[in-house]
């Protein structure tokens, strides 16, 4: 009975089956037109629609509508390109055609770490991570183009933006700006790198021309937006304010034609920065395919119906109706325009993102927490006060909300974690913890109607918040300083460069009075860019932080307490004063005037010597040198060695945790090429990996070293040289901390 009942039901169930399947309609073949057929190649789609446009439509993708967008087909049913900030996090909406924000209530981001801390983990799965996480912030807010991220060298420290970007080497950029584009585009959403290029300085940003010979170009400006573009595929590229070599970035015939479009087989669309479009010509011949701006000529006035006048909108169709411009230039850029809305907003695959998720603020707190850099630690740190014990905390910037400001990376978050609330969660009912604000900074609560609600007003005059804070001090076991730089102008902020890295607002002087009174005195820098730390021998430890954005103060916590081992690395030199820089002309910065020329000229006379390639190359002391930091547990090298390998070569090595907690470390490799035909740097990174290990486990790090890796960009040819001859390996810990030294000949 039971064998005719287990056939009956196979019978019932092969019936439903069948009738289930005829149920689904078979896979009717696509009927509608190529372009809107998601499983149709792309670049059948773009071909399609191109075929399908007018003139004026095709004009009209190739620049702004609104502050933020730029025109799709209506009548075809393409949708319009939504671009938006920035690099850390997606910009409140601004009105359709003001900087204002619109006050929208559901536009409160996740804000993520600047990029200076995702560069200071050293880790390329962290920026994976965070590319993937504001990816989906992007698309969940229906942006189509993330103005982000910023990679441009850290050729001074005085550069305002230079917690925007991600150091002053082109190799460590390289490696993690390629992954966050790869998150990012995995998102259905076009990543926008940014400023290319030679825009190392916000001083006179739009009027400064930046003079660079081909070697140095190809050695440290373009290595980065090079690897962005050939190994991350990025979709799209912002031409910069300024100019290189006599034109403007936006429309730079040699930087966009010749080498992005040419060289490197860029299939995405340059974008000008917003009012960087200043000619009508070079805007239709030199590689500029969306013009965005600010008002019609970009820069300055307003006019009614702005748009119209943009140099690719009413002054283009002119030339190519006259002939000055060709269909098959207007071709050229719409077909790249159409190539990223199929890429994005018409992607095959159907993305909806998501945004302020508990996994996005997990992120960032991860990313935050593993970029800070323990610089100095006599023992102090991780910090475990007895039951009962006095934590004073001193300094504005444990108070004060950083997410806000800096410029067009500017953010309206759903919460930001100040240092000071999280070390009162950390110690709630252990210890007893007490602020005092040491000295006043940036008051600013309001940018740009992003306001943060705090009441940064103070009455007391400078002298007595000294007093104050070093009366607190004697009566605590422990003082925790937390104070460095902030969005205002001439600090860490968009439009201005600084002035000196030496601390603004007396801060050195409150921190050796802090050390005078103090057994205990932990000092937290809070900085996108490189201070001055004439106090380093007073503190007991010495802390780099970042605008860690929404969790920055759990992540800073995290570390303080040991819950995280610290594990960040400087990418960028700490010197211990700017005039030891290499720029040490006004023709080197911030540049000159000179007869005849409409734009001040800005000579790179330092060539590749940026960075700890001068500092080392002089073998100039330092105060903390690039690649730095300490961890709450030590780490050994050993069985380095260096073998032939195909055309190059493999460098591997062994790294043991040889204390007593996990942690992780960044092994970094530099090459020496100490018998060249032209002055090279004393060493180079050209390999790095971050190993995390438990106590007592090692692992074998292995770097393929390849002929470019051992190059010198050869201007005369125009290509790249590794001349034979004595090479050295060096293995460090940070570029002065070099544990094994191989020599190998080419
Ligand atoms: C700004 C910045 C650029 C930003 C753009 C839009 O001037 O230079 O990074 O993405 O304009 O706000």
């Amino acid at each position: 009975m039971k064998r005719i009942f287990a056939y009956l039901s196979l019978a019932a169930a092969i019936v439903m089956t069948a009738a289930c399947r005829s149920n689904t309609p078979a896979e009717k073949p696509f009927d509608g037109p190529a372009y809107l057929n998601p499983a149709a190649p792309l670049e059948e789609r773009v071909e399609d629609a191109l075929a399908r446009m007018t003139l004026e439509e095709k004009v009209a993708l190739t620049h702004a509508q609104s502050k933020f967008s730029s025109a799709g087909v209506p009548r075809l049913g393409i949708p319009e390109l939504w671009h938006t900030d920035g690099p850390h996090g997606i910009r409140p909406e601004v009105l359709w055609d003001e900087w204002d924000q619109a006050g929208w209530t559901n536009d409160s981001c996740t804000a993520f770490p600047a990029l200076v801390n995702l560069a200071a983990t050293w880790d390329r799965d962290l920026a994976r991570l965070y590319g993937k996480s504001i990816g989906e912030e992007a698309r969940y807010r229906k942006k189509d183009i993330l103005l982000g991220p910023g990679i441009n060298m850290g050729r001074t420290p005085l550069n305002g933006r230079t917690f925007e970007y991600m150091g002053e080497d082109p190799y460590l950029a390289g490696q993690l700006v390629v992954p966050y584009i790869q998150g990012v585009q995995g998102e259905g959403v076009a990543a926008c790198v940014k400023h290319f290029a030679v825009n190392n300085q916000e001083t006179r940003r739009t009027a400064t021309n930046s003079i660079v010979d081909d070697r140095t170009l190809y050695e440290i400006y373009l290595p980065a937006f090079e690897a962005a573009v050939k190994e991350g595929g990025a979709w799209a590229v912002m031409g910069s304010y300024n100019l290189w070599n006599g034109q403007f970035n936006c429309h730079n015939k040699r930087l966009l034609c010749d080498i992005l479009k040419g060289e490197w087989g860029f299939d995405g669309v340059v974008v000008s920065d917003w009012g960087g479009c200043r000619d009508d010509d070079e805007a239709v011949h030199n590689g500029l395919d969306i013009e965005m701006g600010t008002w019609t000529d970009g820069l300055h006035s307003d006019a009614s119906d702005g748009y119209q006048n943009y140099h690719l909108a009413r002054p283009f169709i002119e030339r190519l109706r006259d002939g000055r411009a060709t269909e098959d230039e207007l071709n050229d850029k719409a077909r790249r325009v159409l190539r990223t809305i199929f890429r994005t907003g018409m992607s095959p695959e159907t993305h909806y993102g998501s945004f302020t998720s508990p996994e996005h603020f997990a992120a960032a707190r991860k990313i935050a927490a593993e970029g800070i850099v323990l610089l100095k630690n006599d023992g102090i740190l991780p910090l475990q006060p007895a039951e009962g014990a006095k934590i004073l905390v001193v300094g504005e910037n444990a108070y004060k909300m950083m997410v806000v400001g800096g410029g067009s990376s500017n953010l309206k978050t759903k919460y930001e974690v100040i240092p000071l609330d999280a070390i009162r969660e950390a110690f709630d009912g252990k210890a007893e913890v007490k602020w005092e604000r040491g000295y006043v900074g940036d008051t600013t609560t309001d940018y740009n109607k992003v306001v943060t609600g705090q009441d940064l007003s103070e009455s007391r005059s400078a002298a007595r918040l000294v007093a104050d804070a070093v009366a607190a001090a004697r009566e605590a076991e422990y003082v925790i300083f937390i104070g460095g730089l902030n969005k205002s102008d001439h600090q860490d902020n968009e439009g201005t460069d600084r002035l000196d890295i030496v601390l603004p607002y007396g801060q050195d002087k409150l921190i050796e009075a802090l050390a005078e009174v103090s057994e205990n005195l932990i000092v937290v820098n809070i900085s996108g860019s490189p201070v001055a730390m004439p106090w380093s021998e007073q503190a007991d430890a010495i802390v780099q932080a970042w605008y860690g954005g929404s969790e920055s103060g759990h992540a800073l916590v995290d570390v303080l307490t040991g819950a995280v081992n610290p594990s960040g690395k400087l990418p960028f030199t700490m010197p211990l004063a700017l005039a030891d820089g290499p720029l040490k002309t006004e023709r080197q910065y911030p540049g000159i005037r000179e007869e005849g020329k409409e734009w001040w000229q800005e000579y790179y006379d330092e060539g590749v010597f940026i960075g700890y390639r001068w500092y080392d190359t002089q073998k100039l002391a330092v105060q903390y040198p690039f690649g730095h930091g300490l961890s709450y547990t030590t780490f050994e090298i050993s069985d380095a060695s260096v073998k032939a390998a195909g055309e190059g070569f493999e460098v591997t090595a062994t790294l043991t945790n040889s204390g007593k907690v996990a942690g992780a470390e960044v092994v970094q490799l530099y090459v020496s090429d100490t018998e060249a035909t032209v002055e090279r740097p004393e060493k180079e990174l050209k390999g790095f990996e971050k190993v995390f290990l438990e106590p007592g486990e090692s692992a074998t790090v292995r770097f393929p070293l390849d002929r470019r890796a051992l190059s010198f960009f050869d201007a005369e040819a125009h290509d790249w040289k590794a001349e034979p001859g004595e090479f050295h390996a060096l293995i460090g810990l940070s570029s002065r901390d070099i544990r094994a030294d191989l020599s190998f000949n080419l």
